[in-house]
């Protein structure tokens, strides 16, 4: 989505500059020059003036001259004046159909022994040429050439000095000296001429579309350069760097365009134009860019601490630049990385019932609704505390057989008859120590006592089917925080187990006292009767 919106707008930017070009290539005009491109010109020498248009605008347009503003004949792009003579000077202008007329160039007729050639115009990047001219019937030898009263070493042949490239530097009076022979001697000549080097195009300034660029616009940045207008037509390429890294390298286009520009697109920003030859060659001076913030963002949560079963929201608290108050912002919360509510208009995530699970990292990302500005904010870690603890099932007994040394009471194994407490137990927060909790007791799964604010179950006489697998369940009254417990199983013993026990003992000792008696009682008798025959015999 965001790349579509990225091409679209670049798209954009590359029409406009197309238009951009056009316009500007329409007002080119036509200019003089001269062939030789020399000045001045020495009498009776010839010279051609060539009327320069744009090479898209040549074909078959009709030429028409002028001096000193009046139409003189002629109807090609060149005019040919063959000896040259004083009255030939003047203010030259031409027009290639019905387009504006040139600038005017100044034809210089001189009848002087010695002059000192120029070209009319010199721009930097241009290789200059000096001629020390002189009419051609005289002998001439030792030609100097000084600038500046400085003896130019460079050499001279057929008295012409060749300086090659030159730049706003070379701008001086130039002047040569000459032996000219006449009347079987030589003598010394000099001429002078002023010779300046204009700046092909202006330094370049970097500018920019607006003085303040917010995250998300669409930045265009322009090197600013101006041809010099006799040199419109010259083709320039630019570089464009930031803090000394080219983004944008030796185009025709004079301007670097960021569709959605971010805040990494803040920095110092140079340009560079050269002439495609890079005969010349021109940086700006730095301009810093600082995009502004289109907003800020900070992840809040409330209340500061969380327990289970409050209401926690969590905000995607946002600061738009005062300016975009209105631009519409779209947002996204995350929880260890995971989505938990995406893309909507609200700032907020709220938890009706925070319980533990919902303790994690936490970040929101916010973005416009274009996608052109994205922003994640920091992590913040939430922790839900515990309103209170996971219950425990606590048996507790008051057997009715405690007074049975004999009988072996196995601990936490009720016994028949035995009155039996289950406890719910758990231990509500510190500083929630006054919530209101409702208990429910499960045996085998089945609810044995429901919803009540008593976290016993009492069990007055406890019957064989009270035994099994006990749970409970701790909930808040509104049911915002559910615990149950791990399951319990809580065996018991018979009661008739225990009396059987207890019978075989009483008949172990019965049948003792018994067989005790009897033996006793067969033994009395026994002894009686022995007694009683003798008795009877002595009788
Ligand atoms: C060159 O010398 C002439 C004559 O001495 C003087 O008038 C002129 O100012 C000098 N030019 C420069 C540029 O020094
Ligand atoms: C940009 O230029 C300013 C001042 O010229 C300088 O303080 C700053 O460090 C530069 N920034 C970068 C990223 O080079
Ligand atoms: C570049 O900076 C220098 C020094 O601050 C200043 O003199 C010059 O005019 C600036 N050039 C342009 C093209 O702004
Ligand atoms: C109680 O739980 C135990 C093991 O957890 C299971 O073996 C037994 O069958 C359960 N008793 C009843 C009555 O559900
Ligand atoms: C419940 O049983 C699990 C597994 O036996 C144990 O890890 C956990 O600590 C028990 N919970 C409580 C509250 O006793």
């Amino acid at each position: 989505m965001l790349e579509i919106m990225k091409t679209a707008l670049f798209c954009h930017f590359l029409l406009f500059t197309a238009r951009f070009t056009e316009i500007t290539g329409a007002a080119v005009k036509s200019v003089v020059s001269f062939s030789p491109n020399w000045t001045p010109v020495s009498a009776e020498d010839s010279v051609t003036l060539i009327c320069n248009v744009a090479p898209t605008a040549q074909g078959n347009l009709r030429y028409s001259w002028y001096r000193n503003g009046h139409r003189i004949p002629g109807d090609h792009q060149s005019l040919v004046i063959r000896s040259a003579s004083v009255s030939d000077n003047g203010y030259y202008q031409c027009q290639a159909g019905a387009k504006e007329r040139s600038d005017s160039v100044i034809l210089n007729i001189r009848t002087d022994w010695l002059i000192l050639q120029a070209p009319p115009a010199v721009y930097e990047g241009d290789t200059l040429s000096l001629r020390c001219h002189s009419r051609p019937e005289y002998d001439t030898r030792n030609t100097v050439f000084y600038k500046d009263n400085k003896t130019i070493e460079s050499p001279v042949s057929e008295s012409e000095l060749h300086i090659g490239r030159v730049d706003v530097t070379a701008t001086g009076t130039y002047k040569c000296e000459k032996e000219i022979k006449y009347k079987s001697n030589y003598h010394t000549n000099s001429a002078t001429q002023s010779i300046v080097v204009s700046e092909l195009f202006s330094y370049p300034q970097i500018k920019v579309s607006s003085d303040l660029v917010t995250e998300g616009d669409h930045m265009t940045i322009t090197c600013d350069t101006k041809l010099s207008p006799h040199r419109e037509t010259t083709e320039l390429q630019f570089v464009f760097y930031r803090n000394g890294h080219n983004v944008q390298g030796f185009s025709l286009s004079n301007q670097y365009g960021v569709p959605s520009a971010q805040l990494e697109d803040s920095g110092n920003y140079t340009c560079e134009v050269q002439t495609s030859s890079n005969s010349v060659r021109k940086r700006s001076n730095m301009t810093q860019i600082q995009l502004k913030k289109l907003f800020s963002t900070q992840i809040k949560v409330s209340p500061d601490e969380v327990t289970e079963g409050d209401h926690m929201t969590i905000t995607c608290d946002t600061k738009l630049s005062p300016h975009r108050e209105t631009t519409e912002l779209q947002f996204v919360f995350y929880r260890n990385g995971h989505n938990v509510q995406g893309f909507s208009l609200s700032n907020q995530y709220g938890v009706p019932s925070a319980q533990l699970e919902d303790s994690g990292k936490y970040t929101c990302e916010v973005q416009t609704s274009t996608g052109s500005v994205r922003k994640r904010s920091t992590l913040t870690d939430i922790q839900i505390q515990e309103l209170f603890s996971y219950p425990q099932i606590k048996l507790s007994l008051n057997p009715v057989i405690r007074d049975h040394p004999q009988i072996k009471v196995i601990p936490d194994q009720v016994t028949e008859g035995d009155h039996m407490t289950i406890t719910c137990d758990t231990k509500l927060s510190p500083h929630r120590e006054t919530t209101e909790l409702q208990f429910v007791f499960y045996r085998n799964g089945h609810n044995v006592q429901g919803f009540s604010l008593s976290n016993q179950y009492g069990v007055p006489s406890a019957h064989l089917e009270d035994s099994g697998n006990y749970t409970c369940e701790v909930q808040t009254t509104t049911g915002s925080v559910r615990k149950r417990s791990n399951v319990t199983h809580i065996p018991m013993q018979g009661r008739c187990q225990i009396m059987l026990q207890l019978n075989l003992f009483r008949l172990i000792l019965s049948s003792l006292v018994f067989i005790w008696t009897v033996g006793l009682l067969y033994y009395d008798i026994k002894t009686r009767g022995t007694t009683g025959h003798l008795k009877n015999r002595g009788h």
